[in-house]
């Protein structure tokens, strides 16, 4: 595995041809599966049973993000089911740290994600806890909108911190991007990326992967 990872976000994969879609994403490092509960954000997705089906027939590894209420109450059984890494938000988790050790200690990689308002500085002293964050670069909620580029100088201060910590954490971007915005976020220190609409609304997912690896790499 590269130091650039590509992780297709499902949610713009065909809910009722999941299995093809999937396929269709082999080359990726990881699938991005959004999780929403029409409480944290305005949308509904599906739940563990859907992610256990899915887990049971990917081709790749899974990143779940959970755009959940209670992360506490859910986040476990996601890591349980086997999925490699699970990703709760911040602002959706009581104790953070506690919940990023239990989902460790079930053999998951724990990631904590925040949303476009949410100032990144209360994760410094804990990087350590954590595999991955996970900076949100839309609003959560929905696929297809715009890359906020306002996210980008939060990026870059928690790359620098991680650096100066010498932590190995990975930085996660997602939403809006695409072959016209993946090299700003590289840029400014990502080096995990999830796309949804970029790779399928292509008419070859594969192609798109690789368009967007060599967009991270440039
Ligand atoms: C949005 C989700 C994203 C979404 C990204 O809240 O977390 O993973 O699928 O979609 P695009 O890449 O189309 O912005
Ligand atoms: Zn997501």
């Amino acid at each position: 595995m590269s130091d650039i990872r590509i992780n297709p976000s499902i949610l713009s994969a065909d809910f009722v041809n999941m299995q093809a879609d999937l396929d269709r994403i082999a080359t990726a490092d990881f699938v991005h599966v959004d999780v929403m509960d029409n409480h944290f954000v305005p949308n509904l997705t599906f739940g563990p049973q859907m992610v256990q089906r899915i887990q049971e027939t990917s081709p790749v590894p899974l990143d779940v993000h959970l755009m959940i209420d209670d992360a506490e109450r859910w986040a476990p059984g996601y890591a349980e089911l086997g999925a490699a890494s699970v990703t709760f938000h911040l602002e959706a988790a009581t104790d953070p740290i506690a919940l990023a050790r239990t989902l460790r200690g079930i053999g998951a990689r724990a990631g904590v994600a925040i949303k476009p308002g949410t100032p990144a500085e209360g994760l410094y002293d804990v990087l350590d806890e954590f595999d991955q964050i996970l900076v949100m670069t839309v609003e959560p909620g929905f696929g297809g909108q715009s890359f906020m580029t306002s996210a980008m100088p939060k990026l870059s201060a928690l790359a620098a911190e991680a650096r100066r910590r010498g932590s190995s954490v990975w930085l996660q971007v997602d939403g809006g991007i695409g072959e016209s915005t993946i090299a700003q976020a590289a840029e400014a220190g990502a080096d995990t990326f999830v796309a949804g609409s970029a790779v399928f609304g292509a008419d070859d997912p594969a192609r798109a992967i690789e368009a967007l690896r060599n967009g991270a790499a440039r």
